[in-house]
């Protein structure tokens, strides 16, 4: 078959170091050269596009959504046709979902269910965690299996009592087993033990609505499960990666491990940077759209993340993306807020928020940002320089970015299959022109021009960062 040559000229490239003139040439689904200002060959080519005036990006990497993930009562509305076709929308190129172990079932089942929900669905690259459920004598020994699939990292939750749950025990001889394998530990990092106390307790008292999810799991239930996470991996020897980190006492943890030279890392996420508690408690039961886990924090909070994420303390922004419709979905907690399914849409909007409201504002510059979304988590997660930068051999997953179109977010506009956006008549600034996955044009001036099924499982490699 003959290759397909493709260049975007006339753009600035931008790495996670680097900002520069360029042309990209591109020969099927990799980056084949980078050529100054001028100095590409006249073709002819088979497709140009054209970057004048605009920046060349990596495509983001968003290490943390649940697809079609069943979850309190009811399943996650994207499933990986539609979420991924979102996200694509919205300039990111490949996911890290997490494939579930179902209590009592063997890993081997729960990931073969998560590939068979993928196959033939994505319009992006996509890459899988595990979530166990269960440690014991006959998942551990399947963990390297899993690994040698490229599913190198694990997912445990001291949070979710008798659903996801899993004990310190159980934790530990996770992390040790993880850290034989070269595999990262992913902590959902908040007691749950006592927080299902509060809940109790605030029910009892006739505290239904969306507000007391927030109230019931104070700051302290996750800056506790953080330290105790960091405990549990510097006694296995293990590297760990604390996902959706919300508030500043967890994150001081985090700082603490990582001056102490622990191979310590952490995400945050758009809502926990932009919303609030506040949106918990509007009136009407609308407070539940924002109703995720760990709970939106105090507006004061959000600057201590930003904070965290110049100082290379917090090292990934990803979304959670967890989306309920408000309607015959969040309505399970109409009567009772510990029965609303926690968990908010955003695979679409990550580039969008941070682009505006951190480059745009001044709160981080274009190479962190680049890093923040693709860089750090392509190297945390095995998968750089596959993925995650613009270099020659990397897979061509690119964006052509207008840093100054402006547009609005809302249920109208956005793409993910939920009958609400949290942003909704948010103004931002800055959006792809052309999103290309492994070479291909996805998303040209706003239209998907991509096929479902493009996207490809990727395997990602061992845990190499130190
Ligand atoms: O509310 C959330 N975050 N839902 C998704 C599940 C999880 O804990 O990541
Ligand atoms: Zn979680
Ligand atoms: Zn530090
Ligand atoms: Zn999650």
């Amino acid at each position: 078959m003959p290759s397909t040559r493709t260049l975007i000229q006339g753009g600035t490239v931008v790495t996670a170091v680097d900002t520069y003139a360029a042309d990209v040439a591109i020969i099927d689904d990799k980056i084949a050269a980078i050529f100054g200002p001028g100095a590409a060959p006249p073709g002819p080519w088979d497709v140009t596009i054209d970057a004048t005036g605009k920046y060349i990006l990596p495509g983001g990497i968003d290490a943390h959504t649940h697809m079609d993930m069943p979850f309190g009562g009811t399943t996650a509305s994207d499933d990986f046709e539609t979420g991924t076709r979102a996200a694509a929308y919205g300039g990111t190129t490949t996911i890290v979902d997490f494939a579930i172990q179902t209590k009592g079932d063997p890993l081997r089942k729960g990931l073969d269910l998560w590939h068979n929900k993928a196959e033939g669905k994505g319009a992006i690259d996509y890459a899988f965690h595990m979530i166990m459920t269960d440690v014991n004598d006959q998942t551990i020994p399947e963990m390297g299996q899993v690994v040698s699939e490229g599913v190198t990292s694990f997912k445990m939750f001291m949070a979710y009592p008798g659903v996801l749950f899993v004990d310190d025990g159980q934790i530990f001889r996770g992390m040790q087993r993880a850290a034989e394998l070269g595999a990262l530990i992913c902590m959902h990092a908040e007691n749950g033990i006592p927080i299902d106390i509060l809940v109790q307790q605030a029910l009892a008292k006739g505290h239904t609505a969306p507000i007391y999810h927030g109230l019931t799991r104070p700051q302290i239930a996750e800056a506790e499960g953080t330290h105790r996470a960091i405990c549990l991996a510097e006694m296995a020897g293990a590297p760990v990666y604390m996902v959706h980190l919300s508030a500043e006492r967890a994150l001081k943890q985090v700082v603490e491990a990582r001056d102490r030279g622990l191979p310590t890392f952490a995400e945050t996420c758009p809502q926990y940077l932009f919303l609030s508690q506040d949106d918990m408690a509007r009136p009407d039961f609308e407070g539940a759209k924002y109703v995720c886990t760990p709970p939106l924090r105090p507006a004061h909070m959000q600057e201590d993340l930003w904070r965290g994420l110049r100082t290379h303390d917090l090292q990934v922004v990803s979304t959670d993306h967890c989306p309920f419709c408000q309607k015959g979905q969040k309505e399970l907690g109409k009567d009772n807020f510990a029965k609303i399914p926690n968990g908010m849409p955003g695979v679409e909007t990550r580039l969008y928020l941070l682009w505006d409201g951190g480059v745009r504002k001044g709160r981080i510059s274009m190479n962190r940002f680049v890093e923040i979304t693709a860089t750090a988590p392509a190297k945390i997660f095995g998968l750089y320089p596959k993925k995650g930068t613009i270099a020659v051999g990397a897979d061509a997953d690119l964006l052509v970015w207008d840093g100054e179109k402006r547009h609005l977010l809302s249920e109208n506009t956005l793409h993910m299959r939920v009958d609400y956006s949290p942003y909704e008549g948010r103004e931002v600034v800055g959006a792809p022109t052309h999103v290309l996955s492994r070479g291909k044009v996805v998303v040209e001036n706003g239209q998907y021009v991509g096929k479902k099924g493009d996207g490809r499982f990727v395997k990602r490699g061992t845990f190499n960062l130190m």
